[in-house]
This record gives C-alpha cells, structure tokens and sequence, in this order.
C-alpha cells in the first residue's frame, strides 16, 4: 500500500500550527532557514505530541541539505555548544531545557541482517515515508513562505483520531526495515490506547522473527515502556496474539492455557497475571513493583500438579519463581542489583499476607511476616491486594475484610515492636563475650533461639530479656558465663 506522496499542506483541525511555536528557538530555527535558504521542518514525535497534548522536550529537526551545517549556524547564533555526530550525519544542541536533533532529509534502504541503515539524501517526502507511523510522520514548515503550515502525506491527522497505529508504506517494508518498530508499533497502542491497524498487526505476525536482529537492551527498554504505560495488558496481549511474547519473554507466554482433568480445570495464569498487573498499576508507577507483579506466579506451569482428590496445585510456586527472577533479569538485560533482589523478595513472600489473610491473624504470624519483609512490606501488601482477582463476590469481600484486619495488626505490631530493619538486641557478638565462645554452631543455636522467642512473642523484645533468655538456653546446652 503506497500512499500518494504529493504532500499536500493541510491545516491542522484545531486551528493554526504557529501558537505551538512560541518559544524563541522556532524564530531562531526560521531566521537561519531564510538566511541559507534552506529548508527545515519541525518533525516526528515532537509534533505528534503537540496534537497529543503531550508536552515534549526533544525537537527534531529535518533539514534539505546540510543538517549538520544547520545545527552549527544555530549554534553560532546561539552561542551555544553543538555535539556532531558524524558517522550518524547528525548533530545535537541543548536551548534551556529542550534538546534538538538536526539531520539532513535521508532516504535510507536497510539490509537483510541489521538495523543500520544505507543513507542517502532525500527530499521531505523520502524522509516522512522512511518514518515508522503515520502519527510520527508529521512535519511543520519553518520556511518563510509557510511558516507553522502542517504537511501530513499519510493522513496522520485521521489515524489520530481514528486513534490508528498505521504505517506509512506497505507495513512489511517499515517493519523489516527496522523489526525494533514492532514493539514500538505495540508500546504506542499500549500507552495512547490506540488500535494497530490490521494490515499492521498482520505484518507483525509474518515477521515476527526478524525481531532477533534487535539487541535485547532495546527490546526490554519498549517492554519496560508498555510495563509503564497505564493499562500494560494491551500490551501484553498484542505481544502474545502476534506471537512476540514467545520470543522476547517465552517464560511469561509458558504462563497461557488451561489444564483439564476430570473436570476440574485451573485458572489461566497468563490472563490472571495481566490482571493483576494492571490491578498493581492502579496503585503505583513503580516499574520494579510492576515487575514483581509480571513474575509473581511466573513458576506456575513449573510447578503445577494435579492432586487426586485435591484438583490443581502449585506448591512451591513462590520458591522456585523466586529462583527464576535473576534468571529472567539476565536473560532480558534487566538490571542485576537491588532492584532485582526487591522483585525476587516479592515472589517469594507473595502469598503470605493472603495465607494470613485467611488463617487467624495472630501477633507472631504478623511479627513474623514484618520481620522477613522489612521495608517492602507497603509494596508487599499492595501486590497481595492486586493479587485478589476471583470474580466470586462473597470471596472478594472475605479476603478483602481479613485483609485490612492483618493490615490493622501489621500497623499496631510494627507500633509496639517497630520491627522494620529489626536486628535483635543481642548479637552473635554479645554471645561469644558472655561465654568466652569463638564462632560456631552454639553461638547459632543461642543467636537462632533468641530471634524465634522474640518472634513468637515469648519473650519482649528488649536487651534485658532477651539477655535472661540466653542465659537459660545456655545453661541447657552446658554453657557457663565467663566472669568480667
Ligand atoms: N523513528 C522511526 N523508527 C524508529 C525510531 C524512530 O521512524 N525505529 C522516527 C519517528 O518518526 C519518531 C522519531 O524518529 O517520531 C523520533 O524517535 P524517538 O525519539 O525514538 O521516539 P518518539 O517518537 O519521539 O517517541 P518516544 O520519545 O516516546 O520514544
């Protein structure tokens, strides 16, 4: 499908183009225009985002001609730094707080095998059609004789409104020149709440494979854009309807289906986890909570058994999907530091405020619960809440009862005991001095059995007491004080 490129100027639906120019560098961009007579545009997300309502601080500009000559006369007049990069024939400045990237108008052929592009010098035409979608194909004229005029080949305008993911050539060229723009064409729908065209999505499943050209860093960084968007299951579902999913991330696609057996069939755990990820995303922008709830139930297909007489179990999923977490991280280049270990801490401990939640909420239960979750207990409790997606009213309301109770206790045992962070008054340290001990098994049993006495409330949480208690475990394993 080749749209006619006669790049007819068209007014933009809401009046005129020039108020959106209004800071100084627009004048600064056009003078320079008119003085070497050479064209430029304002062009792609920058102008999309206009229309969106979305304020943008990267502008880029689309010269005929010389982009990097055009950046360097900009930044004469401005008296300001100009970065070149050469081998990309384009260069970069900084006006307040906005960045501008010039480059020359190019017509670029790809091959088979890699993302980098043969550049050639094109006109505006070549450049709008060589774009990835008709909404980041919009250019404004900065020339003189049309000023703040739109230019708008592919009917972008339209798409916007028929709110349309759509390619401006034939989708197979734009998505085999450049595969990354698959998951682009997702993470846009994903965070406008667009619909991608059929042609486009039908593209995107032909080609799915030639995704392996792109570096895993680029495709976790869309990934993370739809995890970040506010409903990320649209995302998610076009990544697996096209089959992307199997490929980027197999171990959340693994998660789809439902088992029978003798009638007794389990939850989808793929729809499951969406729902409980868009639940989370109600509650917090956090990306690495977000991830927590992507991965909470990841080990289920690992796990899953069917029981007789008990139907589908998935025991020790929460172990073993912690185990996989680092795993994961690696596989799709995500960072491996505490932002890791905070997501693995959440699988872990995902179902124990709901175990709570359903058994009685005792003081020792809640302490216990406090003292292995330490800081994350917030994000611990939100991902449990989001967790709760059984679509039986009276189970919704029985959980949601039990578990503002074990929030409550949560709140009144961290008050008296303040657990968070909690060390116990008396250390391996102490130990060792009070009974002339080097390190070993003992001082882990007396460390070991004061840490459970105070847990379970035996004992208050103080030095004295705790310092009594050791004395007594001690004597029973023939242990005698040293004199001071
Ligand atoms: N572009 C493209 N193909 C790509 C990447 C970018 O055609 N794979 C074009 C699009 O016209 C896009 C412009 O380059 O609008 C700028 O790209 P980029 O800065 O990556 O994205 P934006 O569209 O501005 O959106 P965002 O900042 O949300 O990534």
């Amino acid at each position: 499908m080749q749209s006619d490129l006669n790049n007819e100027s068209k007014k933009f639906p809401f009046g005129d183009l020039g108020v959106y120019l209004q800071n100084p560098i627009f004048k600064v961009l056009a003078e320079i225009a008119s003085q070497t007579k050479t064209e430029a545009y304002v062009i792609g997300g920058f102008v999309r985002d206009i229309f969106l309502q979305r304020p943008s601080k990267d502008i880029d500009v689309v010269v005929l001609g010389n982009g990097i000559g055009f950046a360097e006369k900009v930044g004469e007049k401005l008296r300001t730094k100009v970065a070149i990069f050469k081998s990309f024939g384009t260069a970069m400045l900084k006006y307040n707080d906005l960045e501008i990237e010039f480059v020359g108008a190019r017509k670029e052929s790809y091959r088979s095998n890699s993302r980098k592009p043969i550049v050639e010098n094109g006109t505006l035409a070549d450049d709008q059609q060589r774009r990835d979608f008709t909404i980041n194909a919009f250019a404004i004229s900065l020339n003189p004789s049309n000023y703040g005029e739109l230019l708008d080949p592919f009917n972008g305008i339209a798409d916007l409104e028929k709110q349309l993911i759509r390619t401006p050539l034939d989708p197979l060229i734009t998505f085999s020149d450049d595969p990354l723009r698959m998951m682009r064409a997702i993470r846009f729908a994903t965070q406008l709440n667009f619909s991608i065209d059929e042609e486009a999505l039908n593209a995107i499943k032909s080609q799915k494979e030639r995704i392996s050209i792109v570096s895993k860093e680029r495709i976790t960084d869309e990934l993370n854009k739809i995890i970040l968007s506010k409903k990320p299951s649209i995302g998610f579902n076009y990544l697996f309807d096209t089959g992307l999913l199997h490929l980027i991330f197999p171990q959340m696609a693994n998660l789809f289906g439902v088992d029978i057996i003798k009638g007794r069939a389990h939850k989808d755990n793929f729809y499951h986890t969406l729902q409980v990820l868009d639940n989370i995303c109600e509650t917090t922008e956090d990306l690495w909570l977000r991830w927590a709830a992507i991965l909470h139930d990841i080990a289920k297909p690992a796990t899953k058994r069917f029981e007789e007489g008990h139907g589908w179990t998935f025991h020790g999923h929460e172990d073993r999907g912690a185990r996989m977490v680092p795993q994961i991280f690696s596989y799709l280049k995500l960072p491996l530091n505490e932002k890791m270990k905070f997501v693995q801490k959440l699988v872990q401990l995902h179902l124990r405020p709901i175990v709570l939640a359903q058994e009685q909420v005792t003081d020792s239960a809640v302490r216990r619960l406090l003292f292995e979750a330490g800081e994350e207990i917030e994000a611990l409790m939100l991902l449990c809440n989001a967790d709760i997606t059984t679509k039986n009213e009276y189970k919704v309301k029985k959980y949601r009862n039990n578990f503002e109770l074990v929030k409550q206790k949560l709140k009144d045992v961290e008050e008296r005991d303040q657990l968070r962070n909690w060390q116990p008054p008396i250390g391996g340290n102490d130990i060792m001095e009070a009974f002339g001990l080097t390190a070993g098994k003992e001082v882990g049993i007396l460390k070991n059995a004061i840490r459970e006495a105070i847990l379970e409330g035996e004992i208050p949480n103080n030095y004295e007491s705790a310092f009594n208690f050791m004395l007594e475990k001690a004597k029973q394993l023939g242990l005698n004080q040293v004199s001071k």
